[in-house]
């Protein structure tokens, strides 16, 4: 009867056993490795040893996390995350500091909440790794691998995606900082800012490129100009959106996309893509989308359901100025249905309609020229 007993249980330790190797090599990842650059969008934590007032790692933020508040900047996964799982890596890709050698050579994610393309952006509110300071990591990382392994063509077959820019124009272009002057706005137009930032855009990227960088997504910017702290700031007499920053953030996306046709043109050995934000969240198309589309900036006044969802972060916000999340604060109930978590930053269910259409585009707009799929199927 023991014995039998003890046969039993051995076959189902066997049955298991099988079944955990079956699903382990079903999920092998379509790339041998994943690496995030970007601001608070793609933040995992690496701000959380920072000395900065922009940290997520406190109640509410990670309310639907499975690990709770670990520096994410939504209420659960962020857009980078989301894609590394499509991607089929079984776990989230770690922050640059807390990186074992055992995890970089699957990927590292650097980005920084309150960083930019400049070094000076979110300067007015403490530390942050901005663009260069990334790329200045990546490399350390690449070092890192090198030692460990000899041979690293592998990272030509990985993918890089970087979400950056909206500091360079929310916290320092447009940017009314008590006691910090920045004179961007001041010395230079629109178009001629937005012409710097690709330039040194165009210099990290060149970086990356020497670290062996070949399948990268560049993510064009959302609607900056509809966020709540955005319209709480400027008095827009009914209109859903500021129309400066919109301007502002179209001149920006049609830049990149001509940035990443240069480059692609420049590098042929590489493939560049621009991930249009603005096509994923306006239409709601094929039901991807659950929390409801952003408004394209128009003159026109009110829109239906405006105020109910896009001028409201889910939750609560000390002032006008402010866009964190009060700590230990009770966010609204109907996460799946808000478009912002806080002031700035989506809810997970938006996050998950950027990934969705970013890996595999619905529209002919989403992207351009490839999606991120299509990227893992390049063989170099
Ligand atoms: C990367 O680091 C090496 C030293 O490990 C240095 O020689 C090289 O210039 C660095 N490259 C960049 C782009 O920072
Ligand atoms: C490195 O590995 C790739 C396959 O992953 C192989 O094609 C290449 O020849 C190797 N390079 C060296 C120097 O061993
Ligand atoms: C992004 O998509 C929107 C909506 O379809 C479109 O109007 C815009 O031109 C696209 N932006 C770029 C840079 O292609």
């Amino acid at each position: 009867m023991d014995s039998d007993f003890g046969l039993l249980i051995c076959i189902t330790c066997l049955m298991v056993l099988l079944h955990f190797r079956n699903f382990v090599v079903s999920n092998k990842p379509q790339v041998p490795c994943y690496f995030i650059f970007g601001d608070s969008l793609f933040d995992a934590g690496n701000n959380n040893q920072l000395d900065t007032k922009w940290k997520a790692n406190y109640p509410p933020y990670g309310i639907d996390f499975p690990k709770g508040h670990t520096g994410r900047f939504t209420n659960g996964r962020t857009t980078a995350d989301i894609i590394g799982q499509t991607l089929g890596f079984n776990e989230f890709i770690p922050t640059y500091a807390t990186a074992t050698d055992d995890q970089i050579s699957k990927g590292v994610n650097y980005a920084s909440g309150g960083a930019g393309i400049l070094d000076k952006t979110g300067a007015h509110n403490g530390d942050r790794f901005s663009l260069y300071k990334q790329m200045i990591h990546h490399n350390s990382t690449i070092s890192r691998i090198s030692r460990i392994q000899k041979n690293t063509t592998f990272l030509k077959e990985c993918i890089y995606v970087i979400n950056i820019g909206m500091n360079d124009y929310i916290n320092n272009y447009f940017a009314k900082a008590p006691g910090y002057r920045y004179d961007s706005s001041e010395l230079l137009s629109t178009e001629d800012y937005t012409d710097v930032l690709m330039v040194q855009y165009y210099r990290q990227l060149k970086v990356l490129y020497n670290l062996g960088g070949r399948k990268v997504a560049l993510f064009g910017l959302d609607q900056l100009g509809c966020t709540p702290l955005i319209v709480k700031r400027w008095i827009l007499k009914g209109r859903p959106c500021q129309l400066l920053v919109s301007d502002a953030v179209y001149v920006f996306n049609n830049k990149l996309k001509t940035l990443v046709e240069g480059l692609n043109k420049d590098k042929p050995d590489a493939r560049f893509t621009f991930i249009n934000t603005t096509s994923i969240l306006q239409e709601k198309k094929g039901a991807t989308v659950t929390p409801p589309s952003l408004p394209i900036p128009t003159k026109k006044k009110k829109l239906p359901d405006y105020t109910k969802y896009f001028a409201r972060s889910c939750c609560p916000v000390k002032d006008k100025d402010d866009w964190q999340c009060i700590a230990d604060s009770v966010p609204c109930p109907t996460r799946t249905t808000s478009t912002f978590f806080d002031s700035v930053h989506p809810t997970e269910p938006t996050n998950i309609a950027i990934a969705t259409r970013s890996y595999k585009a619905l529209l002919p707009t989403d992207v351009y020229p490839y999606d991120i799929h299509q990227l893992t199927e390049v063989k170099h």
